[in-house]
């Protein structure tokens, strides 16, 4: 599904250049769950944006299902991050005093989605994503964290994508929240065959993944 060679980010201002990828070749399987791990700094959320198909690399190339996404326009990439990519986000982004529900049928406006339908497809994303049905109807600053990260992975879900990038999904959860959100996304992965890219500097949410990828120090 994803394959990424001797992809670089050169990132721009004024005179300075900074190398932020300096080379990154792998390749990701449809239905696997892949950490990458590495040092803040290290490129991470680089990578995760160029995988998203929201910034397109330097030089190298990014095949995503056999298309070149890193030669494609704006509205091109706006296509594929619509079909095909879920995203969650470690600052979550939810609309403050609007409910569960509303912030989960959001992503969907953009789509063009009728009213009816992304009601009922925001319901499915959010009973996937483990969100008990009493909370639907709460406003967003009246959930937990753990809650406030669930309507953010039903979020990533609504579109129903093939794939879903986490970017440090945990990083602002105790440590028990973390783990039924790590759950969540192994019952996204196995039951609903999910392929799933998991960002994290902590080797001990990486190891949730079937695989991981290791990025170097800075
Ligand atoms: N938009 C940007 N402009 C300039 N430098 C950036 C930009 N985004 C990230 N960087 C730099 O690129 C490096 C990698 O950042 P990032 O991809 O966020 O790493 P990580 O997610 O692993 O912490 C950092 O040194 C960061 O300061
Ligand atoms: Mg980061």
């Amino acid at each position: 599904m994803i394959e990424i060679k001797n992809v670089t980010k050169t990132y721009k201002s004024g005179d300075l250049e900074f190398q932020a990828l300096k080379g990154v070749s792998f390749t990701v399987e449809d239905g696997e769950f892949v950490a990458i791990m590495g040092p803040s700094g290290s490129g991470k959320s680089t990578l995760m944006h160029i995988l998203g198909a929201l910034d397109t690399p330097t030089s190298g190339t990014y095949f995503l299902d056999g298309k070149d996404v890193s030669t494609l326009t704006d509205d091109e990439l706006a296509d594929i991050r619509k079909e095909k990519i879920g995203f969650v986000f470690q600052s979550f982004n939810l609309l403050p005093r609007t409910t569960v529900l509303r912030n989960t049928m959001l992503p969907l406006v953009y789509a063009g989605v009728s009213e009816e339908e992304r009601k009922s497809r925001a319901i499915k994303a959010l009973i996937a994503a483990g969100m008990n049905e009493s909370h639907f109807h709460h406003l967003s600053n009246q959930l937990s964290g753990g809650q406030i990260q669930r309507v953010a992975i039903s979020r990533a879900l609504v579109n129903d994508p093939s794939l879903i990038l986490a970017d440090e999904p945990t990083g602002n959860l105790d440590t028990k929240t973390g783990q039924i959100v790590l759950g969540t996304f192994q019952k996204l992965n196995k039951d609903f065959g999910r392929t799933i890219i998991l960002i994290t500097h902590e080797p001990d949410v990486a190891e949730h993944a079937d695989r991981i990828i290791l990025f170097a120090t800075v």
